[in-house]
Formats: structure tokens, sequence, C-alpha cells
């Protein structure tokens, strides 16, 4: 038994990247195992498996380091080439100078750089050029004018001894690629979303098991996706946002054993036809009719007479530059099979999932050739049990799918996805509803789960069930607000108030490298940071990007900061700092008197909040104090004392207006709003001598709404950990555990198996909330999810310590809910706290991974009996919350409640 293992290596934060971005990629691992800590590391790097499992390397074999770091360490071996594939590994010291074995060695593909991209953009034309003929295509029936799927091919040839091929593969728009008639890859809607007028993503796939000597075929199927087809809201043709068809590139190395490359790209010899894919469309759906499939069309062999050239063409305005996928991408990731609940007066069937998801549903039939089938998604059912789909607005969300009547088939959609529940089933006359068989596929960016919490109260497990549901079906290539009606953008605000929480749920943070590539993309020439990223794209009208509100363009310093506390990624913040800067410039110096009134745009204050409005300039004013802080800690942490002392000079002028315009003698902030006073109090903007009074305010604002929350968006983050730190604990728990309206408790009440976008999104008085802007799946009020993890479990991060090497343990413990168990993968391995509680008495078990610490701080009134066994000696002052410091490894405690409510 090794006492000290690496374990979950990456590179880049990837576990296996394909395509670096960088010249010097970093190595990270987690630790595992009874040692203390890592006292040495050594890193290995080469061109061959074996040789790197035993701790030789060709590119990089440096001698061992004496370090406790375990985060992003830069490569620093020979040059990497283009294309390349090379393993590293790593093995580790303990403190008693025992070795680890070197780690199972992982992949790493270099990629391709710029300059080594032959192949050309193309895609179907517009319009054929004079003398080709144009083959009749399929006149479907097609409201919205989506266009077909592209089929795109080309035969080539592979000589004897290939020793490996790589597919490089990108579009505008989505693709599937396949060869010799199999599917390549399992990822779905590649390449993901960017802003594809400066740079769109491409995969690296393996296919050397794809091809054989001799006559092969690579084809692709072309869709719109977030490029040419329906994103974004209130139009009925809200489509070609980057351009108007969607295009494909392609470059196939072929690495032979003599070291020799061939390359097969994309370019005028490649052709084009459209078969079964009548369109499918994000917001509307597909429309397959499988008689039109053509066989073998994408193997060698196959006679492709009448298929068109292609156009190779350079997009507009510019090609976008290709980069390699710093993020997971997105996959199909869990399956249900949907239940049949009944037959609605609309004749359809209707089916429940059982759990509101992002995703399609894979239909199997066995039918006569034509015979239609139609597959309605919604994420709830009306009064009278038909589909509830007036919420979708403008999305359709409607599969249909013509049968080719060939024994058994199978129609998924490849295209669409859709934010349901409930699916109406609509079956051609003559088939029974039990020939039929329905599987509901949930589809997003496929992040490593990091985080569990369980706990003794149903009601709150299926909290932190709706919170990681709504994550995974709105983290999807970016993260997004709702997956079901006709919006899906990145805002800002929905993911700043959430990223806390997100980071405990999953591994967010290649994610995140990627999605501030999006952001940073967006800025504004202006300086201004956008409402949503990748930007709004243009619509037919060519609305620009809207600059970002108070609390959303704020959100990239905001999770900025965040990314760094979790994962310790200093060259993120880095590299992102010079963007931050200047949103904090445009923001500051349009208000040279320090109220937020200028440069707010659509200001959308405390969005979505219920009972008393909160002052929208005070908010935007808040948030402003709060984001030049933010920049303080950030240049502070990038060694940069000039600027630190700037943005805190700069804070302390806005808190002093803040509390000049908004705050009276006796702490009572404009609108008396509990989102005013959690604000004041999470930023920290009001005096000492105040901070007491707009607690109390607050609490008497909570009593006045009879122990109910009225937060939206913004304040909504706030409420219980600001409770919590200011000796309200009881009163978080009650807003935790409250089953009636507003409140997290009342949607799961309700039978909710995702976070709502409005407390009211459904209630028994008025029923569904206008189905103007009522999603069943938006995340933002899901950010209590944090709290969970944090401070009811009590696994926190110590802003002293960024990366996790150092915790603080601090739970709440509280009878109503009996017990907790929760665990988090963080970047320096796996931490656990258990507590259960009886009568006054806590037991609580935790475990922490090697080489790192924590700091026990227990809530006043509890007081540590013992530790590990040993009994404490009780000297303290009982009102003084206890600290202690724990070192790596488990550790039992136990806990006596001296205050506090009573089981
Ligand atoms: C979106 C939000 C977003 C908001 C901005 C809505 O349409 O769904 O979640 O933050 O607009 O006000």
């Amino acid at each position: 038994m090794f006492r000290l293992l690496p374990t979950h290596l990456t590179c880049e934060r990837l576990a296996a990247p394909r395509g670096l971005a960088t010249a010097t990629p970093r190595f990270s691992w987690a630790l595992q195992g009874d040692a203390a800590r890592q006292s040495a590391y050594q890193i290995v790097v080469g061109a061959d498996g074996n040789h790197v499992s035993d701790g030789r390397g060709s590119h990089w074999a440096p001698d061992p380091v004496s370090s406790q770091n375990q985060h992003f360490i830069a490569y620093g071996g020979q040059t990497l080439g283009s294309d390349e594939v090379l393993y590293w590994s790593v093995r580790v010291w303990d403190e008693t100078g025992a070795i680890s074995p070197w780690a199972e060695p992982r992949e790493i593909l270099t990629g391709l750089r710029d300059t080594d991209w032959q192949a050309r953009w193309i895609a179907r034309y517009f319009v054929l050029p004079a003398g080709r003929e144009i083959p009749a295509d399929t006149p479907y029936d097609n409201p919205f004018q989506a266009r077909p799927a592209d089929h795109m091919r080309c035969d080539f040839t592979v000589k004897p001894g290939l020793a490996r091929a790589t597919l490089y593969i990108s579009a505008l728009g989505l693709y599937e690629a396949s060869i010799n008639g199999r599917r390549v890859g399992d990822e779905v809607m590649a390449p993901g979303w960017t802003d594809y007028h400066q740079r769109a993503i491409y995969q690296a796939h393996d296919v050397t098991g794809h091809l054989t000597e001799g006559a092969n075929t690579l084809g692709a199927l072309l869709g719109e996706g977030w490029y040419c087809g329906r994103v974004g809201h209130n139009q009925r043709r809200a489509g070609n946002h980057y351009g108007g068809r969607p295009a494909l590139i392609a470059q196939l190395h072929l690495h032979h054993t003599d070291g020799s490359v061939a390359r097969i790209a994309t370019g005028p010899e490649w052709t084009t036809h459209q078969g079964p894919v009548a369109y499918s469309d994000f917001l509307m759906g597909e429309h397959y009719d499988a008689r039109l499939e053509m066989d073998g069309w994408d193997a060698p062999g196959f006679d492709d007479t009448g298929w068109q050239p292609v156009e190779v063409f350079d997009p507009d305005p510019q090609p976008p530059r290709l980069v390699p996928a710093k993020s997971p991408p997105v996959r199909e990731t869990v399956r249900f099979t949907p239940k049949l609940v009944g037959k609605a007066r609309s004749g359809a069937l209707i089916y429940d999932v059982g759990q509101n998801i992002a995703g399609y549903v894979a239909l199997d039939v066995t039918a006569a050739r034509g015979d239609s089938f139609t597959l309605r998604h919604g994420e709830m059912l009306d009064a009278d049990g038909e589909l509830y789909v007036a919420n979708l607005r403008f999305a359709q969300a409607t599969d249909h799918f013509t049968a080719r009547g060939a024994g058994p088939e199978r129609f998924k959609p490849r295209f669409t996805f859709h934010g349901f529940r409930f699916v109406a089933l609509t079956l051609p006359d003559g088939i029974a509803a039990d020939t039929v068989s329905l599987t509901a596929i949930a589809i997003h960016s496929d992040l490593d789960i990091t985080g569990s919490f369980t706990s003794g109260n149903a009601m709150v497990n299926q909290l932190a069930e709706n919170i990681l549901w709504s994550q995974r079906g709105n983290f999807l290539s970016v993260p997004t607000d709702c997956p079901q009606r006709d919006e899906r953008y990145g805002w800002s605000a929905d993911a700043q108030v959430f990223w806390r929480t997100a980071g405990f749920n999953m591994d967010v943070s290649a994610f995140f490298g990627k999605w501030f590539d999006d952001i940073a993309d967006a800025q504004l020439p202006d300086g201004a940071f956008t409402d949503v990223a990748p930007s709004k794209p243009l619509n037919p009208y060519r609305i620009t990007a809207q600059p970002g509100a108070p609390g959303w363009g704020d959100g990239p310093v905001l999770m900025v900061w965040q990314h760094y506390l979790r994962y310790g990624d200093a060259r993120l913040m880095a590299e992102a700092y010079p963007a931050l800067c200047r949103w904090l410039d445009h923001i500051d110096s349009a208000n040279p008197d320090r109220i937020r009134k200028n440069a707010v745009y659509n200001n959308y204050g405390d969005w979505l909040n219920v009972g008393p409005p909160s002052d929208r300039t005070m908010v935007a004013t808040a948030y402003f104090a709060h984001t030049a802080d933010t920049m303080a800690q950030v240049a502070h942490a990038l060694g940069r004392p000039a600027d630190t002392a700037a943005f805190e000079a700069l804070a302390g002028e806005i808190r002093t207006a803040f509390n000049a315009a908004f705050v009276d003698p006796d702490g009572r902030i404009t609108g008396d709003t509990q989102t005013a006073y959690l604000l004041a109090l999470d930023f920290a903007l009001l005096p000492e001598t105040l901070r007491p009074r707009a607690r109390d305010h607050l609490i008497e604002a909570l009593d006045r709404a009879d122990g109910h929350l009225q937060t939206g968006f913004l304040g909504v983050r706030h409420l219980c950990p600001v409770l919590a730190d200011h000796g309200a604990a009881d009163y978080a728990y009650r807003l935790l555990l409250n089953e009636t309206y507003p409140g997290w408790g009342f949607s799961v009440r309700q039978g909710a198996t995702t976070i709502w976008e409005r407390w009211d999104g459904w209630t028994p008085e008025n029923g569904f909330q206008s189905a103007n802007m009522n999603s069943f799946n938006h995340y933002a009020y899901g950010s209590v999810g944090e709290w969970l993890f944090a401070r009811v479990a009590g696994i926190d991060w110590d802003e002293t310590n960024p990366g996790f090497a150092a915790v603080r343990l601090c739970p709440l413990f509280d009878a109503r809910l009996g017990f907790v168990r929760a665990s988090y993968r963080a970047p320096t391995g796996l931490f656990s706290s258990e507590w259960e509680m009886t009568g006054r008495s806590v037991r609580w078990q935790i475990a922490l991974p090697p080489n790192t610490s924590g700091t026990i701080e227990l809530s006043a009134g509890d007081r540590l009996v013992s530790l590990d066994g040993a009994p404490l000696p009780q000297t303290r002052n009982q009102q003084d919350p206890e600290r202690h410091t724990v070192v790596a490894g488990p550790h039992t405690l136990i806990i006596e409640r001296t205050q506090g409510a009573t089981p």
C-alpha cells in the first residue's frame, strides 16, 4: 500500500487534451492516501507511453522538485510540435521520503497550429454556378424555412503502413462525422458555441480504428446550430445570426510507419447532398424522413452521381480562428424510460420522463413506410393533462419522424435539443402505444461530478438534486439561462450568482476556461462586458450586443476571482486581468460621483424578486463597490500593489457614496428590502457600527414577510450565508426548510425536479405565471447550493489558500436536518464531512486529502468535547467561536451544542 498517490491527473484542466492552446501546458494532480503531505514531485513527458510509465521521457524529464505544489506546473521541456501524441506522468514523495509509483500515463495530443491548416471551408452553394444542374430537392413541409441538413462526403485511399490517424474537424453550425459508415466520437452539438466570427473550436479524434487500407470515405452531416439556426428570443425567424448557411472544415492526418504523413482535407473534390433531415433546429426541433435515407453515403463504393460539388469559400467577415477544445464536450449522459401517463384530449399520448432535462427522445418503432410520428416536448402539463407549451414562446420543440418501413427503426434527432419533462407523442393510425418505445436522453457538457450532498431531510435532498439537474440542463457548451424556450443564452448574472454552487457540483475549471474566451471575445470596444456571452448573435435586424447590466457585466470579474479561489489558476486570472480592468474603467469613468447611474444599460435590478422591489441604483452601486473590491483582491493576488491600492481607493469612495446616498443614521437602507441589507452586509459596504443595525433590519424584513424570502436573482445568493454569518443561522435554516411560498421548498413541494426561474412559476392560486417568461429550468435561484456545501456540510474554501490547499470547516449543525453526508472532490483531493445530531450532541466525521489542512470553525455555542478520541479541556469562554487546526486524514469530533434550536 502506498501512503501517497497522485490521482485525477490533468493537463490544462483536462484529463486528456486533444489540442493545446499554449506552448507551455500546465500539469496538475490530486492526491490520495494516508500521508500528511507531498514533499516532492517529479514529472515526465515523452512520446512513448511505456517509457513514461517508468519515468523516462523523450520531451521533458526534469529532476524531482522539492515542493508541496500539485497544481499548474508549467511544462519546461523541448518545444512541442504540432499533431504530436505525448504522454505524461508524475510521481510524488511523502513527508517520510517514500516514493509513489508513476501514475498511469495520460495522453496529450498537441493539435494543430494556425499555420497547419490546409483545409478550406466548404458549404453547399447558395446558388449553383451556371452550367451545374441542381438536383431536385424534396419539397419539405418546412414552415420555419429552416434548411435541410447537408451531407458532405469525400472518398480517399489509405496506403499500407498506417500507424495512426487523427481527424481535425470543425463547423460553422453543427456536424456529425463518420468514416466508412461509422460515427466518429461520441460528442453531440459539436463543435460547440463560440462567436464564430472570431473563433471556432476544432475537435481532434483518433480515427485509426475507423480506417482500412485502400478505399475509405469521410462523411459529415452538417446542421445549423448556433451559427445559422434559431437561438434567442422574440423573433419567429431568429436564425442566421453569424452567417447564412453552415460550413465544414476537416483535415485528416494519416501518419504512416515510414514517417510520411498524408493529409485529406475539405476542398473542391467534396460533394454534398441533402437527405432525410428536412431540418434540425434548436428551437424548432427536427423533421426526419427515413424514406430519404441514402444507404452507404458515408462509405466507399457509393454512387454519388447527382450530388453537388461543394463551394469552397472564406467565411464572412473573416474566417474564424480555429482553436482546440478547452472544455469537455457535450455528450449524452443520462437515460430515462418515460412512463405513459395517459391520452390527452388532443389524442396525443403523454409520457413523463420523471425528470426535467435538456436533451431529446429516441423513438424505437416498427411501422409501415410513410407512417408519421410527432414528438412534442414540454416541461409541465396543464390542468387538462395536456402538454403545457405556452412558456416555450416561439420554440416549437417538436420532432417529426416518418418511417422507412423496413423492420425495427430508431429515430433520434441530431442537431436539436429540448428542455422537457413531458412528451406528447402522436402516433399514426394503426400503431399501438405498446409497440413503440421511448428513451429520453439528457445531454450536457460532460463535466466530472465533484460534489455529493445528502441529509436527513428529503425536501432538502430533492432541492440539491434539482440544483444539480438545472446545472446539467444548462451547462451545454456555455452556461445558459434555460434550455426550453426561445432564448438559451449565456446570461452572466445567472452564471455569476450560481458559479460557486456550480463549482461544488462539477469540475467547472475547463468549462470556465472556454467560457471566459467567449466573454473576452464579446467585450465591446469601450470596455463593456456584455449581458450574454458568446455575444448575443446578430439578428436579422442587426441589433448589436447588449452591454452588461449591473450584476451582469460585473459577472466576469466575480467569476474569475472565484475560479482562482477554487482552482488556484493564476494564469487564467493574469490573462483575464486586462479585460477585467477595462470593464472596471468603463463603469468607473462613467460614474465620477460613485453612484452608479450611468453605463448601467438595461438595469434589471434584483431581477424577478417578489415583494417590495429593491432600488436599482442602490443595487447597481453596491455591485460597483463589490466589483472594485474584488478587483483589488485580484490585483493583490497578481502582485500588483499600485493597482491594488487604486482599486481599494475606488471601492472606498463608492462605499462612502453608497452610505451617503442610501443609508440613514440608523442603518436603514433605501427600499428597506432584504436584498438591500444582504448586499450591504455581504459586500461589507457599511461602517462597523451600522452592521448590527442592518442585520436587525434584515431580520425585520424577513419577519414582515413571515420568515419568507423576497429576493431576486442578485439577492438570493446572499440570504443563507449572510444570515448564518451574522448570528441568525436559525433564520437561514427556516428559509431553507420552508415549504410554503415563496421559497425553495415551495417548488419542491409542487413536484419540481429542477429550479424554477420564478418563485411563483406555478401556484395553486394563480396557476402558471405569465407565459412570456416562465422557465422551469433556470439555475439562478439554485445558488443556495454553495451554502449547503460550504456551511451546512461545512466544506468551505480558505481564501488565504487558493485551490483548496487549505479549507475552512465550519458546519452549521441543526437538529432539523438530523444528519448530513457530503463530499467535495477538490483540485487537491477528496474532502468529506458527515455529521449526525442526537439531542444536543453531534458526531462529526471529516476527512481531508493529503497535502491539505483545515481550520475548524465552530459556531458560537458549539463546544468541541473530543477530537479523535482525546477529550478537550474546556478553558474557553463559550461565547467565543472555537477554532482548531486539523491536518490531512480522517478525524472524528464530538461536539456539544449549548445554544440553538433544541431537537
Ligand atoms: C433570462 C435571464 C436573464 C434576464 C436578464 C431573461 O430573459 O432568462 O435569466 O438574466 O433575461 O434580465
